[in-house]
């Protein structure tokens, strides 16, 4: 299924050369932001998060803001109809046809993808659940480009909560489609990179390596991308409680680092960076959030002159087997097409790229 709108909701939806020309517009955004200031007058943003949210939420509404446009929305959707049992689809079909671009955070994997099925506006994914977190990645791809000058031949440590953590799972398949970058994956056993994304490595050929100590790596990294341990999708407190305070990047272990080391997080920190790094000129996260919106800015142009090829939607088949992935939106919004794409003896599920063996 296809759609006419110029949809964001995985950047590998499009071809690098599209997230090229979005990084060098947000680099010249940020050079002359005046030059841009009426580029959306009289057009309408709406942000609908579902999910708590300061970085995301507040830099694409200052991006709209900055670009002349304007924004509503909500932010706490049981001040909305959604907390009088109104379901996805029909918030986002009526949202959409008072808006001009519609932003959606959700907890629920797939979520984007299937507002974007109905909506009549194009829809950007502001991150779904543990799965995908696209505008964070474009944040973080200006932020290297910026401050390591190339997005290609990088040693990429990323650490902490890499299966829940989106913005990780976003970045890992970005990176992997520029040029020798390594990647050095540093986690609890019980915190791994799910394997949908190692067989995106491993299909591209890229290099990578999973360790438990962070000290162990530390040393050969260009970029090190820490990550907050995602408390509210653990299954119960006890086992959030079994991971919490394993990964402490502190002033001790940036002294084994490189001396051109950058250290990124896509924020809220919890007590993963030692307030005493902050100093360190290593230390990029501050204005990595600032990038988000110039990121945010280009990408808001980008999608309102729909100039671009979009992306299709949907372009597996329907089975009759639910998703085995009980935080797939196919399961909470039910009237949702099954659909799924094969893949060898897998079926993957085109809302949240779970997999499941075809009978
Ligand atoms: C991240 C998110 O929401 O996934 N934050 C963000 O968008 N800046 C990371 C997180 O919540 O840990």
């Amino acid at each position: 299924m296809s759609s006419s709108y110029l949809n964001l909701i995985d950047l590998n939806d499009y071809p690098v050369a599209f997230w090229d020309r979005l990084i060098e517009l947000g680099h010249n955004i940020k050079n002359d932001p005046e030059k841009y200031s009426q580029s959306c007058k009289g057009k309408i943003m709406a942000t609908l998060f579902y999910e708590p949210s300061t970085r995301t939420q507040m830099s694409f509404q200052t991006a709209m803001i900055r670009l002349g446009g304007s924004i509503i929305g909500f932010d706490n959707p049981s001040t909305s109809s959604v907390a009088k049992g109104e379901n996805l689809k029909d918030t986002t079909k009526i949202v959409s046809s008072y808006a001009d671009i519609l932003v959606m955070r959700h907890p629920v994997a797939g979520a984007a993808k299937a507002a974007a099925l109905t909506a009549d506006c194009p829809i950007i994914n502001a991150g779904d659940g543990g799965h995908l977190h696209p505008t964070q990645t474009l944040t973080d791809l200006l932020t290297l480009r910026e401050e390591k000058g190339s997005l290609e031949n990088l040693t990429i440590g990323m650490c902490g909560d890499l299966k829940n953590g989106r913005t990780v799972h976003s970045l890992v398949k970005a990176m992997s489609m520029y040029k020798n970058n390594k990647f050095v994956f540093i986690s609890t056993d019980a915190l791994k990179l799910p394997s949908y994304i190692k067989d995106v490595l491993s299909a591209k050929g890229a290099e990578y390596k999973e360790v438990e100590r962070l000290e162990d790596a530390i040393g050969e990294l260009d970029v090190l991308y820490m990550t907050r341990i995602q408390r509210e999708r653990f299954a119960s407190e006890e086992e959030y409680q079994k991971q919490k305070d394993v990964y402490v990047l502190d002033r001790h272990k940036m002294l084994k680092a490189k001396k051109d080391l950058v250290v990124l997080h896509p924020l809220p920190r919890v007590d993963e960076i030692a307030v005493d790094v902050d100093d360190d000129p290593r230390a990029k996260y501050f204005i990595q959030a600032k990038y988000g919106v110039y990121v945010r800015m280009a990408l808001i142009l980008t999608v309102l002159e729909g100039k671009e090829q979009p992306a299709p939607l949907l372009f597996g088949k329907e089975y009759r087997i639910s998703c085995p992935n009980s935080k797939c939106i196919t399961n909470t919004e039910t009237y949702l097409p099954k659909s799924f794409v094969g893949i060898g003896d897998n079926l993957i599920c085109e809302f949240c790229d779970e997999r499941t063996l075809m009978l």
